[in-house]
């Protein structure tokens, strides 16, 4: 099963992709896990990426196009995977498509996860992860409760960053909900409730 997952910052998009392949046993590929883990590393990636991503900005189409393909060439794709954060603009699901084309591979569901933004706002202002297993809580969580490793906040969770991801995301990704209904692969779910009633949501519709 392939699947692209949509949604805001901060809709659980991470949350839910965790569930889906502990479920599903799928590659997870997450473009923001890719480009935090080179922003550490402090590769020529990362240091490209780094200010786009602290100003809440798109990294360039380009640089993340090139990711993408990269990933998707790898072996364990082939069993299924999870785009977490891509595509995000036109040019993103256009490359896409076109290179899953050229694997002789589809997308299968596009689920767009569907949170306001207030309750985004608090969300992300709260959102904490953890540096060792990156298991995503929030500021209750004083150690992971997987592993007790440190729990830390990302750089572009701050007040202003959040509202400039928000803007961003209305203005290039909004779109892309269209885009995949108009291809038949939408399906939508209430990103409010419960992380466990959202999950179940989702295996309901894929199971249709
Ligand atoms: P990325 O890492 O993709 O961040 P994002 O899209 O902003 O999404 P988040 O990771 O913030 O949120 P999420 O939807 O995964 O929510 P989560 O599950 O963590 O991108 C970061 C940056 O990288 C971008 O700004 C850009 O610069 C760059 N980038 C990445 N991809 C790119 C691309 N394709 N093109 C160009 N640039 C790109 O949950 C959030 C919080 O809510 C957590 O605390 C969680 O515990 C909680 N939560 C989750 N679900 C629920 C629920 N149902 N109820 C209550 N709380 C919940």
């Amino acid at each position: 099963m392939n699947i692209v997952l949509l949604g805001a910052p901060g809709a659980g998009k991470g949350t839910q992709a965790e569930k889906l392949v502990d479920v599903h046993d799928i590659a997870h590929i997450s473009t923001g896990n890719i480009l935090r883990a080179a922003v550490k590393a402090e590769t020529p990636l990362g240091l490209e990426a780094k200010s786009y991503m602290d100003a809440g900005e798109l990294v360039p189409d380009s640089v993340v196009i090139g990711l993408v393909k990269e990933r998707l060439e790898e072996e364990d794709t082939e069993k299924g995977f999870i785009l977490d954060g891509f595509p995000r603009t036109a040019t993103q699901a256009v490359a896409l498509a076109s290179e899953l084309d050229k694997l002789g591979r589809g997308i299968d569901f596009a689920i767009a996860v569907k949170v306001s933004h207030d309750v985004i706002v608090e969300r992300l202002s709260s959102r904490r992860l953890c540096r060792a297993c990156g298991y995503i809580g929030n500021a209750l969580d004083k150690n992971c409760p997987i592993c007790g490793d440190v729990m830390y906040q990302r750089d572009d969770d701050t007040p202003e960053t959040i509202r400039n991801r928000l803007e961003v995301y209305e203005k290039s990704t909004a779109p892309l909900i269209d885009y995949y209904r108009g291809a038949d692969l939408l399906v939508e779910v209430d990103g409010e409730k419960d992380p466990d009633e959202v999950f179940i949501q989702i295996q309901k519709m894929l199971a249709h």
